[in-house]
């Protein structure tokens, strides 16, 4: 049996009356990657959400179900801690654009008041970054604006800043979705790094990148979680029609 790091069972979510994820239940291994897939609109980005109790903040959105980690149903915590043991990055690279490449990455500290000395933020800086191998890339700018660095760097930068605080999970939602062909195999090199340290979970549209790059995959039609699996496992041999369909890109 596989470790795992998260359980979620019987989760629902939507916003008002609109009902998003209909009874998912799933279990998320520890040290690896999994690939959440499925055609727009699914409720990826949904799920995403539900995991660092960031979807409760959209106006009428409710979760309803549980999100084991550790042994803990997440949403009987306070929700900032959650969201520091649960990172996020998103499609985007969204740096803070009024904050140094230095600040950005000692942010999840400052923004949640958490004082630090002064070479203990260096060290988490120098760490981070030299995770996502940016350090010696950047290491005579760090007081410049993180939106000074490529589309690339600033994306690896965002993973930075999500590490610095040294999560259990990482999530990252269709991350190298906005990069070219080069950042885009750094950041798959990196993904794959990473997992030694951090469990993943990836919301892909690109069926190569899942299949170069996950373990497991999770396939969502329509909010429901039609199947999942060790990924060569699904990829070679989908149990479901769906899945087969949405594999061989039949749609989505
Ligand atoms: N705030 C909201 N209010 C109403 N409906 C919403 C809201 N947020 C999301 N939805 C709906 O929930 C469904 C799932 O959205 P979600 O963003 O999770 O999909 P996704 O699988 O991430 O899609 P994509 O691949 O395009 O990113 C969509 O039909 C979307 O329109
Ligand atoms: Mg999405």
């Amino acid at each position: 049996m596989k470790k795992s790091i998260i359980q979620i069972n019987n989760l629902e979510a939507g916003v008002r009356d609109i009902s998003i994820l209909k009874g998912i239940n799933l279990t998320i291994p520890r040290n690896e990657v999994t690939a959440i897939l499925g055609p727009s609109g699914c409720g990826k980005s949904t799920l995403m959400r539900c995991i660092n109790r960031m979807h409760e903040l959209t106006s009428g959105g409710y979760v309803n179900g549980e999100i084991i980690l550790k042994k803990s149903n997440i949403y009987k915590h306070d929700p900032f801690i959650i969201r520091r043991k649960i990172g996020m990055v998103f499609q985007r690279p969204n740096p803070f654009p009024t904050m140094s490449i230095y600040e950005n990455v000692i942010s999840g500290y400052t923004l949640n008041g958490i004082k630090l000395k002064k070479e203990e933020k260096d060290e988490i800086v120098m760490d981070s970054l030299n995770q996502v191998g940016l350090w010696d890339e950047v290491k005579e700018n760090v007081n410049r604006k993180g939106t000074f660095l490529s589309g690339g760097q600033q994306q690896r930068l965002c993973i930075a800043r999500a590490l610095a605080m040294q999560p259990k999970v990482l999530l990252l939602d269709e991350p190298t979705s906005a990069l070219d062909p080069i950042s885009t195999t750094k950041i798959e090199k990196l993904i794959v790094k990473l997992k030694d340290s951090v469990s993943i979970v990836l919301v892909t549209h690109n069926i190569a990148q899942a299949a170069r790059i996950s373990d497991n995959a999770v396939f969502l039609y329509l909010g429901e979680l039609i199947e999942h699996g060790p990924t060569k496992t699904m990829f070679d041999s989908p149990k479901e029609t769906k899945t087969r369909d949405y594999l061989s890109g039949a749609f989505g």
